[in-house]
């Protein structure tokens, strides 16, 4: 891992537009989320269901269109880039989704679906090297060449979630956003698909945003850590600090549900009650207040900032606990 930064998000805001019981709401999906990459690194975005995880990872490759904010990639406007500019983005940052079963036709061969980038962006001189990149990858993920020919029915989930992997390899991206890749898999194959992602993060000096909600596979796979609240980066830092040490009380909360067999390790004081508050009515303050058990009159009244609070680490409260 190297100090340079590679993707920088800035005050990143992502809104939907949805209709209920008739009436048309806005869900802030992501509410001013600042993060950055670096180089070589793997970064954990972790955080509960709804949170915006996923919408981050959208936004980054532009399946959504942000609000407002900045993402940069190594000097690109990534919001602005269109044409030429966000299909060459797109052959940068790659996405591996969740499903693989989902995200593959199911009527086209895995050779096919692996070439897709390839495809589109005209990359393939001959048909000879373009079957020759299609075995290359394959055998990069640990699948035999000849499942080029196969479709994705006959494959297993975990070879399934290779081929999701192929797919985002081959054009030789510089960053990867794994959106909960090895959640819809067996806890054995989910092992085995950790181990090839941290090779191939090897191999191709491969940058990572890793977004699961399970503390246990991040605290696997990532250097850095970022919780995400409501819309919210709450807190970062590196992943052994945050899991020992963390700082903000929606992280306490959040590391104290995991079990820990030592109970020297276990976290105190992390009380948390209640279900977070609904999108379509976001209170004023802190959006974790309501569940906070530090809630002060100022946390209901004045949104905390995300700001250094060690070297090395950044969290978002207004009564910090030491
Ligand atoms: N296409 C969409 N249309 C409308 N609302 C959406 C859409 N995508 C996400 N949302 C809403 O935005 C919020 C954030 O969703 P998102 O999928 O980013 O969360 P997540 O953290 O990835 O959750 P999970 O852990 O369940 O995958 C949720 O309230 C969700 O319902
Ligand atoms: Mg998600």
């Amino acid at each position: 891992m190297t100090e340079t930064t590679i993707l920088t998000v800035s005050d990143l805001k992502t809104s939907f537009k949805v209709k209920r019981a008739g009436r048309k709401y806005r869900v802030q999906a992501v509410d001013g989320v600042s993060l950055s990459l670096r180089e070589g690194e793997v970064l954990g975005l972790v955080g509960e269901s709804g949170c915006g995880k996923t919408t981050v990872g959208r936004s980054l490759v532009r399946l959504v269109q942000p609000d407002s904010g900045a993402i940069d990639f190594k000097g690109t406007d990534v919001i602005a880039a269109g044409g030429a500019s966000l299909r060459s983005l797109r052959l940068s940052i790659r996405m591996v989704f969740q499903d693989p079963f989902a995200s593959l036709n199911p009527r086209r061969s895995i050779g096919d679906s692996v070439a897709e980038a390839g495809d589109i962006n005209d990359v393939f001189k001959s048909r000879s090297e373009r079957t020759a990149l299609i075995a290359q990858t394959l055998v990069a993920v640990g699948l035999d060449p000849s499942f080029a020919e196969r479709h994705p029915h006959e494959l297993s989930g975990g070879q399934r979630q290779r081929v999701g992997i192929a797919r985002a390899i081959l054009p030789r991206p510089a960053v990867i956003i794994a959106d909960e890749p090895v959640s819809a898999l067996d806890v054995s194959v989910q092992a085995q698909v950790l181990n090839l992602l941290m090779d191939l993060r090897e191999q191709l000096k491969l940058s990572m945003l890793f977004i699961s909600h399970d503390l246990g596979v991040i605290e696997r796979i990532s250097d850095r850590v970022a919780v995400m609240y409501m819309g919210r980066i709450v807190e970062t830092a590196d992943t052994r600090t945050i899991i020992d040490r963390p700082l903000h009380p929606y992280t306490r909360a959040l590391m104290a549900a995991v079990p820990k067999p030592d109970p020297s390790k276990r976290i105190a004081g992390a009380i948390e009650t209640g279900e977070p508050p609904s999108q379509f009515s976001r209170p004023s303050g802190c959006t974790y207040a309501a569940r906070c058990p530090l809630r002060t009159d100022r946390c209901l009244a004045e949104v905390p900032e995300l700001r250094a609070s060690g070297p090395e680490r950044m969290a978002a409260c207004h009564n910090l606990m030491n």
